[in-house]
């Protein structure tokens, strides 16, 4: 939804008026990291904060106590969220500032409400929530971050208080983290699911997060415990594509600039699943975009898909794509032509040496997609043959041989069953690896004997 006071801004100048701001602002301009830092507990870069640790925890001098980036990251966690709404994607860009031992609360707040309002954001349309505490971590509730939003004139019913799921801010393992105070667009009320309890953090459209401002006062240990840090830190997040959706008044993510190349490329390829919110058509594209640009991310990180770790990501990544690709009827390999298209949209985020690389990635995503044709295509007819058995499950033995026999990933496979409303049946499924397991052993000591 598009305000009369916005004015459709380009993804590219979003950046660069968040970085201006910023550092007009006494920040100093970091480079975005890459995606894959080493020795980092998660396989991808998945918060603006990461390349900070050392700073945040103490352990290093920052070059500045103020500093802002815009930040590649990629969350798979929740991959299977991608299609069902306007916002989810597995990559995205974090535009951030942080304040290392610098300003607290009130001082990341003002800033926060300046730069929106020179965005364009009407003060009206903006709902915050803050952390309520939580007795089992022994934590307080955030009241003086509800303070600081009722000295901003926000009234009480637009500041949500909830809990340690919602607003305590964690890198979903070890790390520095800390309470949240999370700033929401409020889309209008036609956008809504029409509960009594519908307010931010509810999982329909018309509350939008745009930026998140974590207090990290606390470093966490993999046993969960958590330790006060010697200072407070400021550590922010604002998503570009969910900003870009806003100011540019279009409906989901998937319709900024930043996505319109390859949208464009993929209606001539399947006119199917372009309007409505729900259909499967419409899930199919969304995973297909969103796919394939990650895809691209990741591809210029010089990762190919394969079995390990990171490349692994990958080729579920163009797996998953490529399936789609059958559900809007495209039968052939396209995720090559289309990650062009994403680089094309994207060209002022890469950089040179980026765009000196790409012309390896078609070829990298198109060899994947055919390799995986035939196991897709031989699969899918006997996925569709498969029926659930009296204890309404589909057999896992079943689904285990066409693993093992035809190398069609269980992971997807269960996702097209689920799709029909089919559950697997996993112990079957355990009981049949651990059977096949038991048999490779055996056989691999005869051929030692023989
Ligand atoms: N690190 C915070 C986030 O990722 C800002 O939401």
């Amino acid at each position: 939804m598009q305000t009369s006071q916005m004015q459709s801004i380009s993804s590219t100048s979003i950046v660069e008026r968040y970085l201006a701001f910023f550092t007009g602002r006494g920040h100093l301009e970091l480079p975005g990291s890459p995606l894959v830092i080493a020795g980092s507990t998660t396989s991808f870069t998945i918060a603006g904060m990461q390349p900070l640790l050392p700073y945040l925890r103490g352990q290093e001098m920052p070059p500045s106590k103020r500093l802002t980036a815009l930040q590649r990251c990629l969350r798979t966690v929740d991959v299977d969220a991608v299609g069902t709404n306007e916002r989810k994607l597995t990559f995205f860009h974090m535009l951030g500032n942080w304040s290392v031992g610098d300003y607290g609360k009130r001082g990341v707040i003002e800033l926060a409400l300046e730069l929106l309002r020179d965005f364009g954001f009407e003060r009206h349309s903006l709902w915050v929530t803050t952390f309520a505490g939580d007795p089992t971590l022994n934590l307080p509730p955030d009241e003086q971050t509800v303070e600081e939003w009722l000295r901003q004139g926000f009234p009480p019913e637009r500041i949500v208080s909830l809990g340690v799921d919602d607003n305590f801010w964690t890198m979903g393992g070890p790390g520095p983290c800390g309470p949240d105070t999370e700033i929401f667009y409020d889309r209008g009320v036609e956008l809504g699911c029409g509960k009594t309890t519908c307010q931010p953090g509810c999982d329909c459209p018309r509350f939008l997060e745009i930026w998140n401002l974590v207090f990290i006062e606390y470093d966490r240990f993999p046993d969960g415990s958590l330790a006060r840090l010697p200072f407070l830190s400021v550590d922010t997040g604002m998503g570009l594509e969910r900003v870009a959706l806003l100011l540019q008044g279009v409906e989901s993510v998937f319709e900024t600039d930043l996505f319109l190349p390859a949208v464009a490329r993929l209606t001539e390829l399947a006119p199917v699943g372009v309007v409505g919110n729900s259909s499967v058509e419409q899930r199919a594209r969304r995973i297909i975009l969103d796919h394939t640009r990650s895809a691209l991310f990741v591809g210029l990180e010089g990762i190919i898909p394969g079995r390990d770790e990171r490349n692994s990501v990958l080729r579920r990544l163009v797996r998953r794509a490529s399936r789609q690709g059958r559900i809007l009827g495209i039968d052939h390999p396209f995720l090559g032509e289309l990650v062009l298209l994403f680089a094309q949209g994207h060209s002022i985020l890469l950089t040179e040496q980026e765009r000196q690389c790409l012309h390896i990635l078609p070829d990298m995503l198109t060899n994947e997609e055919t390799r995986f044709a035939h196991v897709l295509t031989t699969g899918l007819k006997r996925l569709d043959k498969l029926i659930p058995g009296e204890d309404g499950l589909v057999s896992g033995e079943d689904l285990f041989k066409l693993h093992a026999e035809k190398g069609f990933p269980s992971d997807l496979a269960a996702e097209i069953l689920a799709e029909r409303g089919l559950q697997v049946d996993w112990s079957g499924y355990d009981r049949a690896f651990e059977q096949h397991r038991e048999i490779s052993r055996v056989s691999a000591e005869r051929h030692f004997q023989s």
